[in-house]
């Protein structure tokens, strides 16, 4: 039975897998990271210090003098730890429109694609983790023990994150939600550096017809089965 040690779990905006890598590090004991949070710090960062995210070489330089930490949670909000950024508590604000109208074109760059591979490396050096992201067993983690890529249509995404949205209390509209995806999806999927795509051997997931504990038992079967 060979040891799993590192996980990388790939996947289209709101397609369940902050939910999915979440439980499962906890199951196996494993540090989660979720590597979005990152990129929209980044783009909070550049928002924050009015640089215009035009600019390539101001927003690459902001990446890389970034100042980010993870947390307990201070609160049971539905956090899954505090994010802070320069020392303030930005949790909720990483998921404002604001970033998420600009994050897209912030994570085409690739000088802050470089300063996060990094850190996300420095990170998973350590071993024992579940990293989530677009890029992770593509580029980040080419050598992760286990690489799952968890797809669903961009209808069921779209439904998905307006209900998590209502949930949380915010207002949320279905035809803006899903043509956002949309537009996050073309330019994820189109962009030269590190494009969103399955790592060829990886596992792909189809979400439409599974809810999230569905897919959890199905990853945990496979896990104890081939580990
Ligand atoms: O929560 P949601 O699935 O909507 O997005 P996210 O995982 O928080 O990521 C936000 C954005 O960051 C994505 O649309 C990508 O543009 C970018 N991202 C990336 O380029 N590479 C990653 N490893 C993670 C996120």
């Amino acid at each position: 039975m060979k040891k799993i040690n590192i996980i990388a779990l790939d996947g289209p905006a709101a397609s369940g897998k902050s939910t999915l890598g979440e439980r499962l590090a906890k199951y196996l004991g494993f540090v989660y990271l979720d590597t979005g949070v990152m990129y929209r710090a980044v783009t909070l960062a550049v928002l924050n210090q009015g640089i215009d995210v035009c600019d390539e070489p101001a927003v690459v330089r902001a990446a890389e003098q970034m100042d980010l930490d993870f947390c307990p949670p201070s609160c049971a909000d539905g956090r899954s730890n505090d994010v802070i950024l320069e020392g303030q508590d930005v949790t909720w604000q990483i998921r404002s429109s604001a970033v998420e109208a600009y994050v897209s074109l912030v994570s085409t760059y690739a000088g802050v694609r470089n300063a996060m591979t990094m850190q996300q490396r420095k990170i998973a050096s350590k071993g024992r983790i579940v990293m989530v992201g677009r890029d992770i067993g593509t580029v980040v983690l080419p050598d992760a023990d286990l690489k799952i890529y968890l797809d669903a249509s961009v209808e069921v995404r779209a439904e998905r994150r307006y209900t998590e949205l209502i949930q949380r209390g915010q207002a949320a509209e279905y035809d803006f939600i899903l043509s956002d995806l949309k537009r996050r999806d073309q330019i994820d999927s189109t962009r030269t550096v590190a494009p969103l795509k399955a790592a060829s051997d990886a596992l792909v997931i189809d979400s439409d017809t599974m809810d999230a504990e569905q897919v959890f038992q199905y990853l945990v079967k496979i896990i104890q089965s081939q580990y």
